[in-house]
C-alpha cells in the first residue's frame, strides 16, 4: 500500500518565497487528444524543468505546484477516478459579501528567491502549454517586508510550519488512489488601500485580531466581532482544523491595484471551503475593502501521479 509521505507531494508547504508567480489557464478544448498528449508531456517535462533549475539555481530556493481544476479533469482524463472532493467552485455568499467564482483549468504557482528562476520556469512551462491552453491570469507576487501580507500584518503564523504540515496539506488513506495529493484554493483580491491606510492602528488591530508590529494575538473580547482571526475560523465540534495558507502581495502601483493572491492548500477541500463560507457569514471585515476578483479549486496530483500522468496511465 502507497503510504502518506509529504516528499512525494508536490510544494504545498508555508513557504511563500521572494517572487512568486501564479498563472491560470484554460484548455482550449479544440482538440481533446491533443490535450491530453500535451498534458502527458508537461507532466514528465514540468518535473524534469524543476530538476534543472534546482542545479542551475542551486541558491534560488524553487517551489511549484501544478494543478487541474474539476472542469480540466473531466476534459482531460474522462475514463479516470476524480478525487473525493474535486469539484467546480461556484462561489459562496453571505449577508452582505459574495466571493465568486472564476475559470480555470491548469493551475501554477512558481516561486523562488530570484525573479529570473521563476521567469525560466514558468517561460519553459509554456513552451509546452502553449498550444492547447490560453491565459486567464498571471500574478506576480512579491515577499514584502517582514513576511507581512500587504495589509501589514505578519502572515502565516498560526498556518501550520512544514513539519506538521501534513496532516492539514496533503491527502491521506481516506482517498487511497490519490495519496499525498492535495486541495489548492487559490483566490485573487484587490483592496482598497486608502481606506484601510486611513484606519487607525487600533482598528486594524481589531479587525485582524492581532498587533499589528509584534504579531501578538489580542483577546477575543478586544477584537471586532468579524475579525479576521474570528470569522475565518472553522471548527467543527470545538475542535479547529487548519490549512497551509499563504497571502502573497501584489502590485501596480503606478495604477493603484494593490491586492493580496491567497492559496491555501489543504487535505481536505471542504475544510477550507468552511473557512470561507465562515468568512462571508459572518461579513469578515477583510470583505469590507476589498474586491474580489477571481477564485477556483484545484487538485495538485502527487509527483507519483504526475508521473503516471506522464506515462498515459489516466487516459488509457
Ligand atoms: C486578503 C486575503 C487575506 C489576508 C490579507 C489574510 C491575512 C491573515 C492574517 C494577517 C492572519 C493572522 C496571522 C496568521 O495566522 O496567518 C490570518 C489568519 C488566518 N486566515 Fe487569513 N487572510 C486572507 C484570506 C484568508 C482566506 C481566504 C482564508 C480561508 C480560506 C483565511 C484563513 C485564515 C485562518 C484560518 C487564519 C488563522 C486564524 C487563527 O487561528 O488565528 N484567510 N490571515
Amino acid at each position: 500500500m502507497v503510504s502518506i509521505n509529504p516528499a512525494k507531494a508536490q510544494d504545498v508547504w508555508k513557504d511563500v518565497g521572494e517572487h512568486v508567480d501564479f498563472v491560470v489557464l484554460s484548455l482550449t478544448r479544440a482538440d481533446q487528444a491533443a490535450a491530453q498528449a500535451g498534458i502527458e508531456e508537461f507532466a514528465d517535462r514540468s518535473q524534469a524543468i524543476i530538476r534543472s533549475l534546482r542545479i542551475r539555481a542551486a541558491e534560488d530556493n524553487l517551489k511549484v505546484a501544478i494543478g487541474f481544476s474539476n472542469a480540466a479533469w473531466d476534459y482531460l482524463f474522462p475514463n479516470a477516478a476524480k478525487p473525493k472532493e474535486l469539484e467546480t467552485f461556484t462561489g459562496v455568499s453571505g449577508p452582505e459579501y459574495s466571493m465568486p467564482a472564476s475559470a480555470g483549468d491548469i493551475f501554477l504557482h512558481v516561486r523562488a528567491k530570484t525573479e529570473a528562476t521563476v521567469y525560466e520556469v514558468v517561460s519553459q512551462y509554456r513552451r509546452f502549454l502553449k498550444d492547447f491552453t490560453t491565459v486567464v491570469d498571471e500574478t506576480k507576487g512579491f515577499r514584502y517586508f517582514e513576511g507581512r501580507a500587504i495589509i501589514g500584518f505578519i502572515d502565516g503564523t498560526e498556518a501550520p510550519e512544514v513539519q506538521d504540515a501534513a496532516e492539514y496539506a496533503i491527502i491521506g488513506h481516506e482517498d487511497p488512489e490519490f495519496i499525498n495529493g492535495s486541495y489548492a484554493f487559490a483566490q485573487k483580491w484587490l483592496h482598497d488601500m486608502s481606506f484601510w491606510e486611513n484606519q487607525s492602528t487600533e482598528t486594524q488591530e481589531k479587525a485582524v485580531g492581532r498587533e499589528k508590529f509584534n504579531d501578538l494575538e489580542l483577546e477575543d473580547e478586544e477584537k471586532f466581532k468579524n475579525a479576521h482571526n474570528v470569522a475565518s475560523k472553522y471548527e467543527p465540534n470545538g475542535e479547529e482544523q487548519k490549512i497551509v495558507r499563504m497571502n502573497v502581495p501584489f502590485s501596480d502601483p503606478a495604477n493603484d491595484a494593490t491586492g493580496t493572491y491567497f492559496i491555501g492548500y489543504s487535505r481536505y477541500w471542504h475544510v477550507t471551503k468552511n473557512m470561507l463560507i465562515n468568512m462571508v457569514d459572518q461579513s469578515d471585515f477583510l470583505l469590507t475593502f476589498s474586491t474580489l476578483l477571481s477564485g477556483q479549486l484545484y487538485f495538485i496530483p502527487s509527483r507519483d501521479l504526475l508521473a503516471d500522468i506522464a506515462d498515459g496511465k489516466l487516459t488509457n
